[in-house]
C-alpha cells in the first residue's frame, strides 16, 4: 500500500508496523542522491518519526545497485565552496534525523552501495547485505578529488575501527559483502530471497547495534593520532603528490583533529571547488558519456575470436574471457599460445581467487591453433604483427570462413584501415579496436573508423567495448589515431633532450612532478624501444617527425628497454630501473618542451577532425596514457594556461629549437576549441 503518491523517487509501504521504503530514482538505471531525492527522504522521515513503528527498512528497486552515491552531474553546478558545504550540511541533517529515529532502521543492500549511499546506510541502525559478487560497498570519493561529506568520515571509524576506515577512505576501494561482514561494516549477509525476512527479524529483535571492539580504536587515542598520521602519510606521499591530490591528506587531517560533521562539511566545500576535483569530475563524466554512447546498440557478441597471441592479443583474449565472453585465441606459434594460457591462469588466480570462478574463466578461453573458432565467432579481433601485407592476407582468408554478419576488427596501431580494407569483399564490416598496453589497466579503446567502415560495425564495436568494461572513443583512421599521435612528439622531445645531454633521470622526474604516471624515457623503455621506433617511423613522414638518431642506435645495439634489461636505463633483475642521483634543476624548461609539443599535437588532432571535440582529446589522453588527471587532460590544461599564451610560448621555442615547435593553426581557431561533450554552464 503506497501512502504517499506525491513522492517521485521513493515508494513507501507499511507491513505489520514496519515501513519499507524503496528508492527508485525516476528515469535512471541506478539510484543517486540528488537534492530532490534527499528532500523527499527528509519529508518521509518527518512523517514517520512520531509514529509507533517497529522499524523502517530502506532498500532499492534497481536491479544492480542500492545507491551509487551523490549525483555527480550536480557537482558541476556548484559554483562556490559555501554552496557545497551547504549541500553537505543538508544531507548530514537528513541522515542525523534517520539516525535519531526512535525505532530501528535497516539498510537492505544489494549491488553497489557507494559514497553517499554507504553514508546513508551508515546512519541506519543495521546493515544487511545480499551475499553475492555483485554487492560492493565503499567510499570512492577520493577518486573524484573529494572526501566523504555526509558524515562518513565520522561514522565509519566508529563502526569498523580507525585504521580500516582510513584505508577504505584513502584508497576509495570497495569491498564485497563477505569482506564487509568481516570488517563489521554490515551486520549480516544473506541470499536474496531472505533479505526482507532478515530485516524484519532485526527490527523485531532489535539487538544492540554493532561497534568496533575497543582495540580497533586504540589509534584514535589522542597521543597516538599524530604519529599514526605520520605513519600513514609516508607511503601515501610516495604515490600521491599532495599538491596535485589534496583530498587523501585532508582525510588524514580530519581524522587527526577528530573532526566533527561540521568540519567535514566545511572541508568538503573547499575540496569540491578545487581544480583537482573539477578535473576529475569532468573526466569521470566524459567516461560515463562514452559508455552511454556505447550502450545505445546491442553488440550481438557471445563468441570472440582473437588472432595473434602476442603481447596484445593474449591480453585482449584474457580480458574478454574474464568479462564473461567465450573466446578462442589463435596463433600459429604453439609457444605463444602456451604462454598466453599460463598468463591467463596467473591473472584469473589473482583477480578471481575462488577455484570455481578461475576454472570457469579458463574454460571460456580456448587456445586454437587451427582457427576452428572462426566459424562460431561473432567478432574477430586481429592482433598479429604490425605488417600490412600479413594483416591483409589474414583478413582476406578470415572473411572467407566467418559468417557474413561477423564483425571484423584490427588492433593495428598505425596501418590505415583503408589499406587493410582493400583485402575484403565487404570493407564496411572492418573496424579498428585499438587497445592499450596493458589492457587490464588502460581503460581506453580507440574505435577506429576507416573511410569505408559502416555505422553498424562502429555501433557494435562500441557496444562490445563497453561490455568488456572499457571506454570506447571514436577516432578517424589517421596516422597514430589520437593517443599515439599526441604522445609521440612528447616521447621524441624527451629523446632529443637526452641527445643534448640532459640526464634521463631529470627528464623523467620533471614529467612525474608534472603529474604523468611515468616519465617518458622510462615509458619508452617499458613499452619497448623497438616498438617506439617502429611507431615513430610510421608517423615520421605523415607528421613530419624527425626520429632521433639516439633511438635508432640504441635499438640497433639490441638494447630494447626493460625486456632486454637495458635501454636508456639499465634494469636490475626484478625489472627496476637503476637511477642515478641528479642535482636539483628547475623542471620548467624540460617540462615546457615536452608538454607543449603534446598540446600542439592535441590541437592538430582537433583541427584535422581525428576526434570530434576537445573533451574527446582529454578523455583519450587521461584514460589512454594517464596524462595528469588532476589537470583534466591536455585541453583543460591548455584552457587554464590560455590558448594565446601557449601559441606565444610555442613561437619562442620554435625560434630557439626549430620548426617542430611552430604553433598549430588550430590555436587561432576558437570555433574548433569550443566543441565539447559535456554541457557548459
Ligand atoms: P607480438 O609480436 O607480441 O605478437 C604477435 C603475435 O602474432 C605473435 O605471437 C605471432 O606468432 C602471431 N602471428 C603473426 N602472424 C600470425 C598469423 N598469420 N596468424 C596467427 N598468428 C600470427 O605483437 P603485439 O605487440 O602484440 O602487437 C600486435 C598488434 O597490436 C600489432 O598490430 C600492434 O601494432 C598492435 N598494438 C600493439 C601495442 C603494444 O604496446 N605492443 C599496443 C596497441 C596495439
Amino acid at each position: 500500500m503506497s501512502m504517499n503518491p506525491e513522492l517521485a523517487n521513493w515508494r513507501m509501504e507499511e507491513i505489520d508496523d514496519t515501513v519499507v521504503l524503496t528508492l527508485d530514482v525516476a528515469g535512471q538505471s541506478s539510484n543517486t542522491l540528488s537534492s530532490a531525492v534527499l528532500e523527499e527522504f527528509d519529508r518521509v522521515l518527518g512523517q514517520i518519526e512520531g509514529r509507533p513503528l517497529k522499524g523502517i527498512v530502506i532498500r532499492s528497486a534497481k536491479t544492480r545497485s542500492f545507491i551509487v552515491g551523490a549525483d555527480v552531474t550536480q557537482f558541476r553546478t556548484i559554483s562556490d565552496a559555501m554552496q557545497a558545504t551547504g549541500l553537505a550540511r543538508t544531507a548530514q541533517g537528513v541522515f542525523s534525523r534517520l539516525a535519531r529515529l526512535p525505532f530501528p532502521s535497516i539498510a537492505l543492500i544489494h549491488g553497489n552501495c557507494l559514497g553517499g549511499g554507504l553514508e546513508l546506510a551508515l546512519a541506519c541502525t543495521y546493515r544487511i547485505a545480499r551475499e553475492d559478487e555483485g554487492t560492493r560497498l565503499g567510499l570512492p570519493e577520493v577518486r573524484l578529488g573529494i572526501h566523504p561529506g555526509f558524515a562518513g568520515t565520522v561514522r565509519l571509524p566508529r563502526l569498523v575501527g580507525d585504521l580500516a576506515a582510513l584505508d577504505l577512505m584513502l584508497t576509495g576501494r570497495s569491498v564485497s559483502a563477505r569482506q564487509a561482514l568481516a570488517l563489521g561494516l554490515v551486520d549480516e549477509i544473506v541470499p536474496d530471497r531472505h533479505l526482507l525476512d532478515a530485516a524484519y527479524a532485526f527490527a523485531a529483535r532489535h539487538p544492540r547495534p554493532k561497534r568496533a571492539p575497543w582495540w580497533k580504536h586504540v589509534p584514535s587515542w589522542s597521543v597516538l593520532r599524530k604519529p599514526v598520521v605520520r605513519l600513514l602519510q609516508r607511503p601515501l606521499r610516495k604515490k600521491v603528490d599532495p599538491e596535485h591530490y589534496p583530498a587523501p591528506y585532508r582525510i588524514l587531517d580530519l581524522w587527526r583533529r577528530a573532526a566533527a560533521q561540521d568540519a567535514e562539511a566545511l572541508s568538503l566545500g573547499e575540496m569540491m571547488v578545487s581544480r583537482t576535483s573539477r578535473s576529475l569530475v569532468d573526466i569521470f563524466l566524459i567516461g560515463e558519456e562514452l559508455k552511454r554512447r556505447g550502450r545505445r546498440q546491442p553488440h550481438g557478441v557471445t563468441h570472440v575470436h582473437v588472432i595473434g597471441a602476442g603481447t596484445m592479443g593474449a591480453d585482449i583474449a584474457i580480458w574478454a574471457a574474464f568479462k564473461g565472453f567465450r573466446v578462442s585465441l589463435q596463433d600459429q606459434n604453439q609457444e605463444a599460445l602456451a604462454r598466453a594460457i599460463g598468463k591467463a591462469h596467473g591473472f584469473y588466480r589473482k583477480k578471481l581467487r575462488k577455484r570455481a570462478a578461475i576454472q570457469d574463466a579458463m574454460d571460456r578461453l580456448m587456445p586454437d591453433t587451427n582457427g576452428n573458432g572462426l566459424r562460431r565467432a561473432d567478432l574477430v579481433i586481429e592482433a598479429i604483427i604490425e605488417n600490412a601485407d600479413a594483416k591483409r592476407d589474414l583478413l582476406k582468408s578470415v572473411e572467407g570462413i566467418v559468417r557474413p554478419d561477423t564483425l571484423l576488427a584490427t588492433n593495428t596501431s598505425s596501418i590505415p584501415l583503408e589499406i587493410l580494407g582493400e583485402a575484403l569483399k565487404d570493407p564496411s564490416r572492418l573496424v579498428g579496436l585499438h587497445f592499450f598496453n596493458p589492457v587490464a589497466q588502460m581503460q581506453l579503446v580507440e574505435i577506429v573508423r576507416g573511410r569505408q567502415t559502416g555505422e553498424e560495425a562502429l555501433d557494435r564495436a562500441r557496444a562490445f567495448t563497453v561490455a568488456i568494461d572499457r571506454l570506447p572513443l571514436d577516432v578517424q583512421s589517421s596516422p597514430g589515431f589520437l593517443v599515439n599521435r599526441v604522445l609521440m612528439p612528447y616521447l621524441i622531445e624527451a629523446m632529443v633532450m637526452v641527445e643534448e645531454g640532459v640526464a634521463i633521470e631529470q627528464i623523467d622526474l620533471a614529467a612525474t612532478r608534472f603529474g604523468m604516471p611515468m616519465g617518458p624515457v622510462l615509458l619508452a623503455d617499458t613499452v619497448g624501444l623497438d616498438i617506439c621506433l617502429s611507431v615513430a617511423e610510421m608517423l615520421a613522414v605523415p607528421l613530419g617527425i624527425q626520429v632521433p638518431e639516439r633511438l635508432r642506435e640504441t635499438v640497433a645495439r639490441g638494447n630494447l628497454g626493460k625486456k632486454s634489461g637495458r635501454g636508456f636505463y639499465v634494469f636490475d633483475k626484478s625489472g627496476r630501473p637503476k637511477r642515478k642521483a641528479v642535482r636539483r634543476h628547475s623542471d620548467v624548461p624540460v617540462t615546457e618542451r615536452m608538454i607543449l609539443r603534446m598540446l600542439n599535437g592535441a590541437v592538430a588532432c582537433l583541427r584535422e577532425g581525428v576526434v570530434s571535440d576537445r573533451d574527446a582529446v582529454d578523455a583519450g589522453m587521461v584514460y589512454g596514457t594517464g596524462f595528469a588527471p588532476y589537470l583534466g587532460g591536455p585541453m583543460r590544461y591548455a584552457e587554464a594556461l590560455g590558448e594565446v599564451g601557449i601559441a606565444s610560448s610555442l613561437k619562442r621555442l620554435a625560434h630557439e629549437y626549430g620548426s617542430r615547435f611552430d604553433p598549430d593553426e588550430g590555436w587561432s581557431r576558437p570555433e574548433l576549441l569550443s566543441h565539447r561533450m559535456l554541457p557548459q554552464d
